[in-house]
């Protein structure tokens, strides 16, 4: 079983690297096999999902090559194999090979997929949409059956700007006969990524990053290029580490546009931030000042910073009350947190947390991803040892975190017993 064992309280200096998107990369590796052409993904980020899904890659026929932070995808064997629970169970993304392969084979099987447990996390969007562009689709406990004759293009309205459905359906719309609309589409960084792909591909994506999408379906994709962009959540997971713990720590590869939101919040905490063209140079604050937080879809709070956020607030001076809305019960920190020493009082949507309070080294459980990033953080700025266990989680999102906190002068070790 892998923990991460932490000595807190050091000062971190230096520089720390952010990688490419997680939920980009996760989008754009299936992406790949919508035509039988080479695709390469830039800046690939050495996390448990990419392995993933190079796994389900190769299942389905596909030929993978891995070089430094480089990725080459040959989908000109791939069929349209089952994908059974073990392969779409380990990432929530999994599902996007739905999409990449209703649109070349018109036919798919495949399991529901995993991810983290944060509250209900349906994909009716997502079904709706096939649907809309003519699919047919069967439901058998965990497995979905979709086929269409042929795919067309159709109005779509998603009922919540869902990151997932609206990737889904660019990547199915692609290749269906006539114009699509996605209207109420997500609007976050990862999807214009997706989208460079698609139009690198030959696809017609027009307006992705706003709430209309307009895809002209094609009849063919060609082989192409694309540079992941730096991963939004991982550079502020680091920024906020720099609040609590930085001398002058330098986080590079950052578009800080896309932590827009999290930077003023930080700012109005009193941190001092120097903000360059793609890095963030943060201190450790003397004194911090509450604010509260309400997770919203992009460029609002993103929820996946919520949790580590949580870390931050306990250091804050007076109350901030904390408020979830887009997950049901992303609430897996608290009980940690609480173990910790905070002092937070919490349903499943709303927190009150009051601060400051020493935290202090203990054995902790990261339930989910961002809640293991928020108890590292935690274990960063506390008194005494504080052992992670299942860290599995964490491995999924933060390509190399250990080495890389290590670099900038954390005491932390990875330990595989
Ligand atoms: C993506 C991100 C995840 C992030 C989330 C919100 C990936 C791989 N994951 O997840 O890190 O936390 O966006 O920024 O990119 N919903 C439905 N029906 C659907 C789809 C979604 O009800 O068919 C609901 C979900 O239950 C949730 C909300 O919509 O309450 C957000 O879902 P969505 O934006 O789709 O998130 P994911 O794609 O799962």
């Amino acid at each position: 079983m892998k923990k991460i064992v932490i000595k807190g309280g050091k000062t971190l200096s230096g520089e720390i690297t952010v990688g490419g998107a997680k939920n980009s990369v996760v989008a754009l590796i299936p992406a790949a096999i919508l035509t039988d052409e080479e695709v390469t993904v830039l800046n690939v980020p050495r996390i448990s999902d990419t392995e993933n899904l190079k796994r389900i890659i190769k299942l389905l026929g596909g030929e993978i090559e891995f070089g430094t932070g480089m990725l080459k995808i040959n989908g000109e064997n791939v069929k349209s194999v089952p994908i059974p629970e073990e392969f779409s169970d380990k990432l929530r993304a999994s599902y996007y090979f739905m999409g990449a392969l209703l649109a070349r084979f018109k036919h798919v099987e495949m399991c529901f997929p995993g991810g983290c447990k944060i509250g209900a996390r349906p994909i009716d969007l997502h079904i709706k949409a096939f649907e809309q562009l003519g699919a047919e689709v069967k439901k058998e406990g965990s497995k979905y059956t979709l086929d269409a004759k042929d795919l067309h293009g159709a109005n779509i309205y998603l009922d919540f700007p869902s990151v997932g459905a609206t990737v889904n359906t660019m990547l199915a719309a692609s290749l269906a006969k006539g114009i699509t609309t996605i209207e109420n589409a997500a609007k976050e960084p990862e999807i214009i990524n997706v989208a460079s792909l698609l139009n690198n591909m030959g696809a017609k994506v027009s307006g992705a990053g706003t709430d209309t999408i307009k895809i002209i379906g094609v009849e063919h994709l060609h082989g192409a290029t694309i540079e992941t962009i730096p991963d939004r959540i991982v550079a502020g997971t680091y920024i906020m580490i720099g609040a609590l713990a930085g001398d002058n720590l330098k986080i590079s590869n950052v578009i800080p546009t896309h932590t827009g939101t999290l930077l003023s919040k930080i700012r109005d905490m009193g941190v001092d931030l120097k903000i360059e063209d793609d890095s963030v140079i943060v201190s450790k604050a003397q004194k911090l000042k509450p604010v509260d937080i309400k997770t919203l879809v992009y460029p609002g709070f993103v929820t996946d910073l919520g949790q580590p956020m949580c870390t931050l607030l306990t250091q804050a001076d007076g109350e901030c009350i904390f408020e979830e809305t887009i997950y049901e019960n992303r609430t897996g920190h608290y009980p940690e947190l609480i173990k910790m020493g905070a002092n937070i009082e919490y349903t499943n949507k709303k927190a009150h947390i009051y601060g400051p309070t020493k935290l202090k080294g203990t054995t902790v459980c990261a339930s989910d991803l961002r809640a293991g990033a928020a108890l590292i953080i935690a274990g960063l700025i506390a008194e005494g040892t504080t052992v992670i266990e299942n860290i599995e989680h964490i491995l999924r999102g933060y390509e190399d975190i250990v080495e890389k906190l290590k670099a900038i002068g954390a005491d932390i070790e990875l330990i595989d017993e």
